[in-house]
């Protein structure tokens, strides 16, 4: 597969003025070269705060300003190019090769850039258009992080679909912000249990810990756009907006009935088994899950809104599974 079959390029093409960020002359090998600069780009994508004062009410010209500001600041300029790809034990690449959601993982970045592109080329206001931009570009590095471990370890690819522009630009957005609120959730808590379970080397997850904490950036971002775009609607079109959140949201639902139909189990079930070694019990991973979202969250602005649904939904699942506890 060609790992650039897209590039940064396609996303200041759909949006005017997004200029990628200063990337391959300016920061040669630094992974190799300045680990202490790794470090410390490393230490600020995980750890934000507003400078200024006072509450940032949603929809308020602060609460965007800062919004946008968080994500620019903490923006960490690993380069895919030097990741380190550990050689692995057989078994263990046997493990991740065996792993069902390779094409998915790598179809489903190529989709999320050139739908935040599309939205962000949608929006006037030139800070959000900016971090959306940015954040579509993001998402065309995960892809190219996930090429390049797919070549490294001889994972065999279905063939990219095509892609299309969305109609609908606002609603393809919304549902792929959604789908990495649910997605993202479930990925720290499975990502957690394979390094713990110890069967995925630390190395391998050395080089995954920055991907996965910028999606916790991602649906940060997300969270407020939501918060200050609805914020920002007269009343009739925001029971438009509500309408299409809550259509946003059947459909994911439905989407992901589909997909744990197809793997004949629960696809996030099916993924934790496949990286413990076996025994976690659906309550343990989900209340690792929760812990791991929280310690994910924990370094941003606390005035900054956070994605809710899931990790609400998975609390008052195991308050109403407490009674159970126990029952094997
Ligand atoms: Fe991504
Ligand atoms: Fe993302």
């Amino acid at each position: 597969m060609d790992a650039h079959a897209f590039d940064a390029f396609d996303v200041a093409q759909l949006v005017p003025g997004f200029r990628p960020p200063p990337q391959p002359a300016a920061m040669p090998d630094r992974a190799r070269d300045d680990p202490a600069a790794l470090a410390a780009a490393d230490a600020a994508m995980r750890c934000w705060r507003s400078r200024l004062n006072g509450p940032l009410v949603p929809g308020s010209e602060r609460h965007r300003q800062e919004t946008c500001r968080m994500f620019r600041e903490t923006f960490n300029p690993y380069r895919p190019a030097v990741l380190d790809w550990p050689v692995l034990a057989p078994a263990a690449r046997d493990r991740i090769v065996a792993l069902p959601i390779w094409d998915i993982a790598v179809q489903t970045e190529g989709k999320a850039r050139l739908r935040m592109a599309a939205y962000a080329a949608t929006l006037d206001d030139p800070g959000m258009r900016a971090a959306l931009a940015l954040n579509a570009w993001e998402e065309h590095r995960h892809k190219e992080v996930l090429s390049r471990m797919v070549a490294a370890y001889g994972i065999v690819l279905a063939p990219d679909a095509p892609q299309t522009l969305p109609r609908d630009a606002e609603w393809a957005y919304l549902v792929t912000g959604y789908s990495e609120c649910i997605d993202s959730f479930f990925a720290f808590g499975l990502f957690e249990l394979a390094r713990r379970s110890g069967l995925f080397p630390q190395a391998l997850v050395d080089t995954f810990e920055p991907v996965m904490q910028e999606e916790c950036r991602h649906i940060l971002l997300f969270a407020n756009w939501a918060a200050w775009h609805r914020a920002r609607l007269p009343w009739w079109r925001r029971l438009r907006f509500e309408a299409k959140v809550a259509g946003a949201w059947a459909f994911l639902a439905w989407e992901r009935i589909g997909l744990a139909r197809s793997h004949n189990n629960s696809f996030t079930l099916h993924g934790a088994q496949s990286v413990s070694d076996g025994g976690i019990k659906v309550r343990e991973l989900m209340a690792l899950c929760l812990e791991e979202n929280d310690k994910r969250f924990a370094g941003y602005d606390e005035r900054l809104l956070r994605p809710a649904t899931v990790p609400r939904l998975v609390r008052v699942a195991l308050r109403l599974a407490r009674p159970f506890a126990g029952q094997g």
